[in-house]
C-alpha cells in the first residue's frame, strides 16, 4: 500500500482506546490519524491525557498527537469508536450521518435492526444490514458493531458445531478478567481475592447477541436477521484476572455428533483463508488438548490474540456435550474484532464512504456477501 488509509478512534484513552493504538501501530493498511476523548482530555497531547495501561510502549508519535473534541468536523471517514455505550448511543449516529463508517465496540446500536453485529468469520454474510440505515443513503455513512467481549469467544466457538449438527440448547457460565471493566474497573477491594457473581446487563447481552450472531438472513419482509431459535441461559461473573474471559459452556445439538466430529469442525473452520484479512488468525478456534486447558494467563495471546482456544470437551451428562474456552477480551473482545470488521469491509469495497481509494494499491480479493 502506497499511503495508509487515516483512521479516527472515539474513547481513543480508555482500556479499548489503548488496544486499537497498539494493535494500529504497524497495521498494513490503516494509519492513526485522530484521537478523540471527553472534554477532559480534550487539547491535551494524548501522552498526558491517557494514563497507558498497556505492556506494549506507546509509541511516540501517537503519544504526541493532541486529542480532538468528539466532534465529525475534521474527523477522518472511518472511525473505531470505543465510547460507553450511553454516550455511543448519541454520538455515533452523529459520526454516521456525517459520512462516516463507524465500528463501533459498545452494546449501544448491537440489537438494532438495521445494524449488523458481526464477526467476519462467522455471520459477514450479515454486512449488507448496512444499506437499510437511512445514514447510507444520504452521506455513505454508516455503523457496524462487534459483539460483547464474552459472547464473542463463545459464538465462535459454537458456530462451526451449529453448521453441522445444528444447536438446540446452550448453558454457559463465564469467569470474566476485569479488564472487561474498563479502566480503572472493578476496585481492587471488590475484586482481589474474591469473585463478583453479577456484571450489569451482561447476561441479557451475552443471550441476545449470540443468538443475533448465529442467525440467518430472513426470507420474508425485507432484510433483516432472524435469530438462532435455541434456548439459552448465560451466568456472568467477573474474576481476578487481568485480561482473558474463560467460559464454560454446555451444548445440546439437533443432531448426534462424535467428539472426533467436533473437533473436526472446529479444526476445519477457516472461513476467511483466501481474504487474507491481516488480523485474521490462521486457526481461528484452536483445540487445547492438555486437560487443564485454556488458562488465560497462558492462552490469551494465541493467534496475537484473535485465536480462541477451546479444550476439555467431554459428554455432559445433562445436555449432550461440555466444553471450556477463552477469548483475550480486549483484543479477540473488542479492538482486535473492530479492526478485522473494518478490513472485511475494506476487502469488500465498502469501508470508505466518501474518501478516495485511488491512493491505495494493496490487491485484496473482493468476497461476496
Ligand atoms: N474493556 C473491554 O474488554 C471491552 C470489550 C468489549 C467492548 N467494550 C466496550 O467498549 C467501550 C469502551 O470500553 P472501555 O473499557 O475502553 O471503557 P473506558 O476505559 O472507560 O474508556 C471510555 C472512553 O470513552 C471516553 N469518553 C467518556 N465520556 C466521553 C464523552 N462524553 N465524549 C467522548 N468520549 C468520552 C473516555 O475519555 P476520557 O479518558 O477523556 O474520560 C475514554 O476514552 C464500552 O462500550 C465497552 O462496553 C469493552
Amino acid at each position: 500500500m502506497s499511503q495508509k488509509l487515516s483512521v479516527g478512534i472515539l474513547g481513543a484513552t480508555g482500556m479499548v482506546g489503548q488496544r486499537f493504538i497498539q494493535l494500529l501501530e504497524h497495521h498494513p493498511w490503516f494509519e492513526v490519524g485522530w484521537l478523540a476523548a471527553s472534554d477532559r482530555s480534550s487539547g491535551k497531547a494524548y501522552g498526558d491525557a491517557a494514563k497507558w495501561r498497556l505492556e506494549a510502549r506507546l509509541p511516540e508519535r501517537v503519544a504526541r498527537m493532541t486529542v480532538s473534541p468528539a466532534e465529525p468536523a475534521g474527523a477522518p471517514k472511518i472511525i473505531f469508536a470505543a465510547l460507553d455505550a450511553g454516550i455511543a448511543r448519541e454520538m455515533e449516529p452523529r459520526f454516521a450521518n456525517a459520512g462516516c463508517a463507524v465500528i463501533s465496540n459498545s452494546s449501544a446500536f448491537r440489537m438494532a435492526a438495521n445494524v449488523p453485529l458481526v464477526i467476519p468469520e462467522v455471520n459477514a454474510d450479515h454486512l449488507p444490514l448496512i444499506e437499510e440505515q437511512p445514514s447510507r443513503a444520504e452521506t455513505g455513512g454508516y455503523m457496524v458493531t462487534n459483539p460483547n467481549c464474552s459472547a464473542i469467544g463463545l459464538v465462535m466457538a459454537l458456530k462451526p458445531i451449529e453448521e453441522r449438527f445444528g444447536i438446540e440448547q446452550i448453558l454457559v457460565t463465564t469467569m470474566q478478567a476485569v479488564s472487561g471493566a474498563g479502566y480503572p474497573g472493578v476496585a481492587s477491594m471488590d475484586i482481589l481475592g474474591n469473585v463478583v457473581p453479577y456484571i450489569g446487563s451482561e447476561e441479557e447481552k451475552m443471550e441476545s447477541e449470540t443468538l443475533k450472531l448465529l442467525g440467518r438472513k430472513s426470507d420474508g419482509g425485507g432484510w433483516h436477521v432472524e435469530p438462532l431459535t435455541a434456548r439459552m441461559s448465560a451466568h456472568c461473573n467477573r474474576v481476578a484476572v487481568e485480561d482473558g474471559h474463560t467460559e464454560c459452556a454446555s451444548i445440546k445439538l439437533k443432531r448426534p455428533a462424535k467428539r472426533e466430529e467436533i473437533l473436526a469442525a472446529w479444526a476445519e473452520f477457516k472461513p476467511l483463508a483466501d481474504l487474507k484479512l491481516p488480523s485474521a488468525p490462521e486457526q481461528p478456534v484452536e483445540f487445547a488438548p492438555q486437560e487443564d486447558r485454556p488458562q488465560p494467563r497462558l492462552d490469551r495471546n494465541r493467534g496475537d490474540g484473535m485465536a480462541v482456544t477451546v479444550g476439555r470437551l467431554r459428554p455432559c451428562n445433562v445436555l449432550d456435550w461440555k466444553f471450556t474456552l477463552l477469548s483475550h477480551n480486549t483484543i479477540r473482545g473488542a479492538a482486535g474484532a473492530a479492526i478485522l470488521n473494518a478490513e472485511l469491509l475494506y476487502s469488500l469495497g465498502k469501508l470508505e464512504p466518501r474518501a478516495h481509494r485511488s491512493d491505495v494499491v494493496t490487491p485484496v480479493a473482493a468476497a461476496h456477501v
